[in-house]
């Protein structure tokens, strides 16, 4: 039978899991965040991501024990029991094929935005199944590919963080907290979205290198990254534009620029990011929904056809391009903010699962 081939190194499963993170959540989530909490949308950040270090924490853990594709699948299959597996692995396929779905409106409200001609539906459903193709060709094109898109987006918003810097306008920043305690939890609570991602490393590790070593490595590196780039970007942001304008915006952070740094081929290029950056948070969802079906059909919860590899490509072709087309009906039948909060219920209960699962390994593993 063919085989899953290890052909990630560190910088790959890192670009991996920044692919993942860095999308929709700071390109178009921060703004409303904004509006709920003012300024204080940067203690809202950091809240959100001291509370993604825990689960991050237990991703880490446990993937430095357990090496099988299938991320929280196995994790729960393994530790807790089988069944508690099928139930985990059907949540995280759910939360991800919508979370796909999210993603790929949210890619297509920013190309609407530049090219007004073309609808959003048709452009959310072509990108998923040209991102599916790539997918099936191979994990290896898949992540040089993702690698330029991650050196892509983290460029644009490192370029917006230092010109901003310069732009600020310190009167912004009061009154800091507008809407007091309440409005920097439910901002923490909606920004919590940036953060998800951080596991993907896990759902690929029979691809990635040593990854006893390297998938726990790679999710502490993309994690402390995107925090502090969510943090800088949240202090320039909020210096730059006033927040009640931003709270109803598809695109806060170019907003940002027009209002308070005026520099056109600067806001085009955020623009650009914005796309490759949701671009690349659903190249590495369709990755994981199909490492996870695949997982599973190996262990019969799922049709054996998930489990078929291409003999050329060494992908499981079959399961990329099921998960892909499913993914794919979503656009159809829900917007944006729908499919985001059935993401966020779902990804909530998963983290919930994996937090119990390394609970469970660290007090019954022997010391
Ligand atoms: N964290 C990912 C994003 O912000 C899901 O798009």
């Amino acid at each position: 039978m063919t085989e899953l081939r290890r052909n990630l190194s560190l910088f790959d499963a890192t670009a991996l899991a920044i692919g993942a993170i860095v999308g929709a959540g700071i390109f178009v989530i921060s703004g409303v965040a904004a509006g709920l909490a003012g300024p204080a949308v940067i203690l809202s950040i950091i809240i959100a991501g001291i509370v993604s270090s825990f689960t991050a924490y237990s991703f880490v853990r446990l993937s430095s024990k357990i090496v099988e594709e299938g991320g929280p699948y196995v994790y729960a299959k393994i530790v807790i029991s089988p069944f508690t597996g099928f139930i985990t692995g059907w949540l995280w396929l759910f939360a991800n094929i919508v979370a796909g779905a999210t993603v790929s409106l949210g890619l297509a409200s920013y190309v609407s935005s530049l090219l007004p001609v073309i609808p959003i539906v048709p452009i959310a459903i072509s990108s998923i199944l040209i991102l599916v193709i790539l997918n099936i060709v191979g994990i290896k094109q898949s992540s040089i590919f993702n690698a330029v898109l991650v050196i892509l987006k983290l460029s644009a918003l490192a370029l917006f963080i230092v010109i901003g810097f310069s732009h600020l306008n310190f009167s912004l920043y009061e009154p800091f907290s507008p809407n007091g305690i309440k409005g920097v939890l439910s901002s923490a609570a909606l920004i919590f979205f940036a953060y998800t991602g951080f596991g993907r490393p896990d759902t690929a590790e029979e691809e990635i290198k040593d990854p006893k070593h390297t998938v726990p490595r790679s999710i502490v590196l993309a994690l402390v990254l995107s925090s502090i780039v969510y943090i800088l970007v949240g202090i320039v942001s909020t210096g730059l534009i006033p927040y009640q304008k931003v709270a109803n915006s598809g695109s806060p952070i170019t907003d940002a620029i027009e209002y308070g740094i005026k520099i056109y081929w600067l806001k085009i290029f955020v623009s650009f990011a914005a796309i490759v950056a949701t671009v690349s948070v659903l190249l590495t969802t369709i990755i994981g929904v199909s490492r996870v079906s695949f997982a599973m059909a190996r262990d019969n919860l799922l049709p054996k056809i998930f489990s078929k590899m291409h003999k050329k490509f060494s992908t499981p072709y079959l399961a990329i391009l099921i998960t892909g087309i499913v993914m794919a009906i979503l656009p159809l039948f829900g917007n944006l903010k729908q499919t985001a909060n059935v993401t966020n219920f779902g990804s909530l209960l998963v983290y919930a699962i994996v937090n119990t699962t390394a609970m469970i390994m660290i007090t019954t593993a022997p010391q």
